[in-house]
């Protein structure tokens, strides 16, 4: 398997994704997408929504603002509760999440705890700095929100969203409205989410500024209407639960229908993503054997959470969130109700008014590009070169285009032939280096097909396609290549 630091050269060297900023050093956490990461990324959300949006009746999308009120995070309880604890070090000033810092140092689970208990631990575990010894300060909460101020005096506190969701609770009163006044109802929502985390790492693993995708799927307590259960009742995914956890026991595997049944998971909407979810990265490439949905303990269930079953994939460094599937029930309503004054319950038709109950699956972009470049890293003897084995789906390019030399009207034809594609795909020209240079080039960003002019399309206007996985080539029509490449990305 490739490592963290193949997949960072890769995406550093294509400037596929690299440091905001890195001219001046950069700021932790903080990447930009280069060109042929907005492909692969534009690409990956189109396939996303045609997964879980397009094909829903009841799916609707927000854009929502990224600058919140300070109220809306005061009553969703990220304000209070969305902190984690550190430590600094008193001689060096470095600093440390004292709960990840302890877990590591002593491989004690300790998530959860109190800021006194984990002080205690670290006094009695003698922890000190490992960058200098000195001894460590007591444990206090940070909170990962970036505070700003609105306005030329700075009299409106507000905070970038530290999850795209809360515009979705804000706004959900007027998209019920206006799109449908019928429960169950979905609102989904691509945009950025930032968390000054005390440690930004791992290259785009734990970002402070990152992609969020989101559903919130607000539905009756008292009578689900999952009226597509019944396609999912059968499929099986892998659950990780609390018991097994604490009695170091295995994933199991089950079916989605009889996990709700016997009460694994709370409800058949968590059921449905959670199986949509098991084929969609299966889709993707996933092997089934990496990932699993594992139930969160209560101490490191979210403040806004009845139960969540988080997606984590098993990485080159080990297992990783990358989906949080949360039971929100009816917090956030609730509380924006009691804090905005509004009253946030609908009306039903058999003349129940009632505060819905929400499933949230919350997806985590970068992570699952990472996830999937990780899959998809072919370091290749054979070749001679590192390959992307990508989705053909998600790949940045459909295909590049190569004169075999720049000489004797092939660049003109090769031209021709790149016009014609490019109505219809993303595709590039490439002519320059020896042929096996720019195939090189191509399978290291994963481009399925090659598309090479020779000397024979002058004659009988055929191309040679070469396959990005197989290296065969084929000879194709130039009137036929547009079906051609079609067929095969599907
Ligand atoms: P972790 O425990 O790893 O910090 P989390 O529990 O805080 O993750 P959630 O709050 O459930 O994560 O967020 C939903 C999704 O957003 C995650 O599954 C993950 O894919 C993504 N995400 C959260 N924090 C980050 C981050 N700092 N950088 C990149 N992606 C993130
Ligand atoms: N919306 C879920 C999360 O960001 O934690």
């Amino acid at each position: 398997m490739a490592k963290l630091e193949d997949i960072q050269r890769l995406c550093l060297s294509r400037a596929i994704i690299f440091p905001t900023a890195e001219i001046y050093g950069g700021l932790s956490g903080c990447f930009d997408y280069g060109p042929i990461g907005v492909l692969i990324k534009r690409k990956f959300l189109d396939y996303w929504r045609q997964f879980f949006v397009k094909n829903e009746d009841n799916i609707f999308e927000l854009d929502g603002a990224v600058i919140l009120p300070e109220k809306v995070l005061i009553a969703s309880g990220h304000v209070e509760s969305f902190v984690d604890p550190i430590t600094q070090c008193e001689k060096c000033k470095s600093i440390y999440r004292a709960d990840n810092f302890i877990e590591e140092k002593t491989g004690r689970f300790v998530e959860g705890k109190s800021p006194q208990e984990l002080t205690k631990i670290i006094r009695e575990e003698k922890l000190v700095c490992p960058n200098c010894k000195g001894s460590l300060s007591e444990v206090r909460m940070f909170n990962l929100m970036f505070k700003t101020f609105a306005g030329p005096t700075g009299e409106q506190t507000a905070y970038l969203r530290p999850e795209s969701a809360q515009n979705i609770f804000t706004g959900f009163e007027r998209v019920f409205r206006a799109v449908r006044g019928k429960l169950p109802l979905g609102i989904a929502q691509h945009g950025h989410a930032f968390r000054n985390e005390i440690s930004a790492r791992q290259f785009v693993i734990r970002s402070r500024e990152f992609n969020q995708i989101e559903i919130e799927m607000f539905f009756d307590p008292e009578n689900d209407g999952c009226e597509r259960f019944d396609e999912v009742k059968d499929k099986e995914i892998i659950i990780m639960t609390r018991e097994a956890q604490l009695k170091n026991g295995e994933a199991v595997k089950v079916k989605v229908g009889e996990a709700v049944k016997k009460n694994i998971l709370p409800n058949k909407w968590m059921g449905y993503f959670l199986a949509k979810e098991f084929e969609f990265f299966k889709s993707l490439g996933i092997k089934e054997e990496n990932m699993r949905f594992r139930h969160m303990l209560p101490e490191e269930t979210p403040h806004y959470s009845g139960g969540n079953f988080d997606l984590e994939i098993k990485f080159d460094f080990g297992w990783k969130e990358v989906v949080g599937n949360a039971y929100r029930t009816d917090h956030d309503l609730k509380n924006h109700s009691k804090f905005s004054g509004e009253d946030l319950s609908v009306a039903l038709p058999d003349g129940r008014k009632v505060l819905p109950h929400v499933v949230e699956p919350s997806f985590g972009l970068e992570r699952i590009l990472y996830a999937i470049l990780l899959e998809s890293y072919v370091d290749d003897k054979e070749r001679g070169w590192v390959w992307l084995k990508l989705p053909k789906k998600i790949a940045p390019y459909a295909a590049g285009v190569y004169p075999l030399v720049n000489k004797d009207k092939l660049p003109d034809k090769a031209r021709e032939v790149y016009k014609l594609l490019k109505k219809e795909f993303d595709v590039f020209f490439d002519d320059s280096g020896s042929i096996g240079k720019r195939y090189a080039r191509a399978d290291e960003i994963g481009v399925p097909f090659g598309i090479t002019i020779d000397y024979q399309t002058l004659e009988d206007d055929t191309v040679t396609v070469r396959d990005r996985d197989t290296t065969k080539q084929e000879r194709v029509k130039i009137e036929e290549l547009i079906n051609f490449i079609k067929n095969r990305l599907n």
